[in-house]
């Protein structure tokens, strides 16, 4: 065997076929929805955060595509009508509404429910809290109210968000009751990497030290979400509301989370050229693949009668195979979300 030809053989072949199979059983694992087993969305309202772009926008294009009436939920208004435009393209079923909300500020939740409200009250079928960010830049950034931005993002944001929705979430189950209304949360793997410090929620007290600890702001975030799923299925079911909610992992997913941040401090140029695209190849979703959990969430007949669960691949993700989530930790973050937000 030639030289030439072994270099060929074990630096290109071998690791190209490695790759081609590990990609093609990547693709097997992960779920497909089920188109025939939905819920009838046409006309019925829902709310999709931080719609402008990633995989909220594809969530808001496939509410649209089923006819819903989708509000798109977003800080910046003139990307937000640029993905319109984008989805209008491909579709002209659905109704699709443009309203301002900007998570990292709480008069901004208020006076986008309130707007709701009084715009298009009178039921609420499904909410998803898709928007999110991820902080990668390694510095600390706060919320107009002072939060920690991920935690207040991420979490409290939408925390507030569902609370002031939740009678017109109520309202449409009311109406229907074999269809109870959704409240869908998009989550992440990285919540197993989260614990979350009672006394010290904004990490004003503990170091920054370095990047990791910045992805443990986003980590511990994501942790809130689950917690914030898990509390509220327990509140809903109590109270006897037709309302069930459901956290996912959207997978991982070629979006422009983070990137902003990074390009203010890139990679060295052999990941950003070489392993990245190869990662990208191989392991990632595209923003289409990535809503499909959330779809699941939203719309499958398969999920009517579950409530605070946690899913992955459009399936139920398996407590053997995740942290077990306390339910002293929901309940006590939920009781100091209230304090946060001034609920009541
Ligand atoms: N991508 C992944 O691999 C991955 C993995 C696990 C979980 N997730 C989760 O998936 C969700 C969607 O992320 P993505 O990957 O689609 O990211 P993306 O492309 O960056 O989209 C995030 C969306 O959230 C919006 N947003 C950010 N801050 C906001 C604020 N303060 N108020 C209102 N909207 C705000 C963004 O608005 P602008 O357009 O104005 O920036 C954008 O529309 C996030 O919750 C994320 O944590 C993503």
């Amino acid at each position: 065997m030639s030289f030439l030809y072994s270099i060929i053989l074990y630096f290109i072949i071998i690791p190209a076929f490695i790759l081609l199979v590990i990609r093609f059983t990547i693709r097997k694992l992960r779920g497909k929805v089920d188109l025939t087993n939905e819920v009838d969305v046409s006309g019925k309202t829902v709310i999709v955060t931080g719609a402008s772009d990633g995989i909220g926008k594809v969530t808001a294009e496939e509410f649209a595509v089923r006819g819903a009436r989708v509000i798109l939920a977003c800080r910046n208004l003139q990307k937000a009508e640029r993905a319109v435009a984008d989805i209008r393209t491909r579709t002209t079923n659905g109704e699709m509404i443009i309203m301002h909300l900007d998570l990292s500020s709480l008069s901004s939740v208020r006076k986008f429910s309130s707007e709701f409200i009084e715009k298009y009250g009178g039921g609420l079928s499904i909410l998803v809290n898709n928007a999110g960010v991820l902080n990668a830049a390694g510095k600390r950034k706060l919320t107009e109210d002072g939060f920690e931005e991920a935690f207040g993002v991420n979490h409290l944001g939408h925390f507030l968000l569902t609370n002031l929705l939740l009678p017109e979430l109520a309202k449409a189950g009311e109406k229907n009751l074999s269809e109870p209304s959704r409240v869908v949360i998009v989550s992440s793997l990285a919540h197993t990497w989260g614990s979350l410090n009672f006394n010290d929620l904004m990490y004003e007290k503990t170091p920054l030290e370095d990047w990791r600890m910045m992805s443990k702001l986003y980590s511990n975030s994501k942790l809130a979400n689950n917690l914030f799923n898990l509390e509220l299925a327990k509140r809903l079911r109590s109270g006897k509301v037709n309302v069930n909610c459901y956290a996912l992992c959207p997978g991982i997913v070629d979006t422009n989370i983070g990137k902003e941040d990074m390009m203010n401090n890139p990679p060295p140029v052999y990941v950003t050229k070489i392993l990245f695209p190869i990662f990208k190849w191989v392991i990632m979703k595209d923003s289409k693949e990535g809503a499909e959990t959330t779809m699941y969430c939203s719309l499958s007949k398969y999920l009517t009668h579950q409530s605070g669960e946690m899913y992955r691949n459009c399936e139920f993700w398996d407590y053997s195979k995740r942290p077990k989530l306390s339910e002293k930790d929901a309940t006590k973050l939920w009781e100091m979300s209230e304090k946060l937000v001034k609920l009541n």
